[in-house]
Formats: C-alpha cells, sequence, structure tokens
C-alpha cells in the first residue's frame, strides 16, 4: 500500500505544479488586461486549489506510513540530517502553508468587489504558494 500511495504522491504534484502555474498566469493575464472576474474565472481558480487540497490528504497519509515522515521525526535524530529534516519536517510544514495560502487566495478572490484586485489575490497568493512548494520539493528523488 506504502508504494501506491508514494506513486500516487509523486504523480499529484506534477498535477499540483501544472494546476497553480496555470491559474497564475491566467489571473495575472486577466489582471493585465483589466478583465471582468467572472463566475467563470473563479471556477479557474479551483484548477489549483481542488489538486492541492488532494495532495495535501495523500502528503498527511504518507506521512504517518512512510520511514521518512513522523516515525523518522520521532526518531531523535531527524533534525541533523538535512534530507531527514527536509522529510519529517520542512516539506510537510512549508506545503501545509502553501495550502493555507492558496485557501486563502481563493477565498479572497471570490469576495472582493473590484475585478482587478480579485485577479491580484489568485496570482499572488497562489504565486507566493508555489514559490514555497518549489523550494521544498525533494528534487534529487523526484523526477
Ligand atoms: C501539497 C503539496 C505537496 C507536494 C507538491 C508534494 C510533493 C512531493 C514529492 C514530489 C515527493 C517526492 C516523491 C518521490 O520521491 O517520488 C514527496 C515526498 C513526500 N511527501 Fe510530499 N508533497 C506535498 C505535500 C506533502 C504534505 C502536506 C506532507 C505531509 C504532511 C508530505 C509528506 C511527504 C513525505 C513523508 C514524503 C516522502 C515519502 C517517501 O518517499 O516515503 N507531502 N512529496
Amino acid at each position: 500500500m506504502q508504494t501506491g500511495i508514494q506513486h500516487l504522491h509523486s504523480g499529484m504534484a506534477y498535477l499540483v505544479l501544472a494546476g497553480l502555474i496555470a491559474v497564475f498566469i491566467y489571473a495575472l493575464i486577466g489582471a493585465l488586461g483589466n478583465r471582468n472576474f467572472t463566475d467563470k474565472d473563479r471556477k479557474f481558480g479551483l484548477i489549483g486549489l481542488i489538486p492541492l487540497h488532494i495532495q495535501l490528504l495523500v502528503g498527511i497519509i504518507i506521512y504517518f506510513i512512510s520511514p521518512l515522515g513522523f516515525s523518522n521525526m520521532t526518531s531523535g535524530n531527524a533534525m541533523a540530517d538535512s534530507v531527514s529534516r527536509l522529510y519529517a519536517l520542512e516539506h510537510p510544514l512549508i506545503n501545509i502553508i502553501a495550502v493555507v495560502l492558496v485557501t486563502v487566495g481563493y477565498s479572497r478572490a471570490k469576495k472582493l468587489t473590484q475585478d482587478r484586485a480579485s485577479f491580484r489575490s489568485l496570482y499572488m497568493f497562489y504565486g507566493i504558494a508555489l514559490l514555497l512548494i518549489l523550494s521544498r520539493i525533494p528534487w534529487s528523488a523526484w523526477m
């Protein structure tokens, strides 16, 4: 089961990154073009939000079944080694912050009344989340 979940988490990462990049570019073009923020634009924001939320759930499961996750964190010396620290602490924590940012950006975009501010909320929050996620991907193990 662990291998299946690992493959799912690894494959979903492509979808997550593609979704965030797509919404970031789309919202930036919308803001620069001074377009009206419609319900279609709100729904486009879900392309970044939904895969990310699914990835969060898969990540939490993997954290408790992988030897690199919680069990490593509680083993005592995970903080001394940079790779252990990445899997046990930095990757999960930074990604949870990224999920919160994307959720806030999406909710703000829905509520704001100025069209440009709605687009800005999407590209700024999704853009920062994207950078955070990219900064803590275990690149050497992935791809
Ligand atoms: C939300 C965005 C996330 C993305 C884009 C992401 C992406 C990735 C990638 C690309 C890998 C390497 C997979 C491989 O070696 O093939 C990985 C591994 C891992 N991730 Fe995530 N992750 C995310 C969230 C999380 C969260 C929230 C947690 C925990 C709460 C988590 C826990 C882990 C663990 C424990 C591993 C190591 C699994 C193993 O090889 O045994 N991830 N993640």
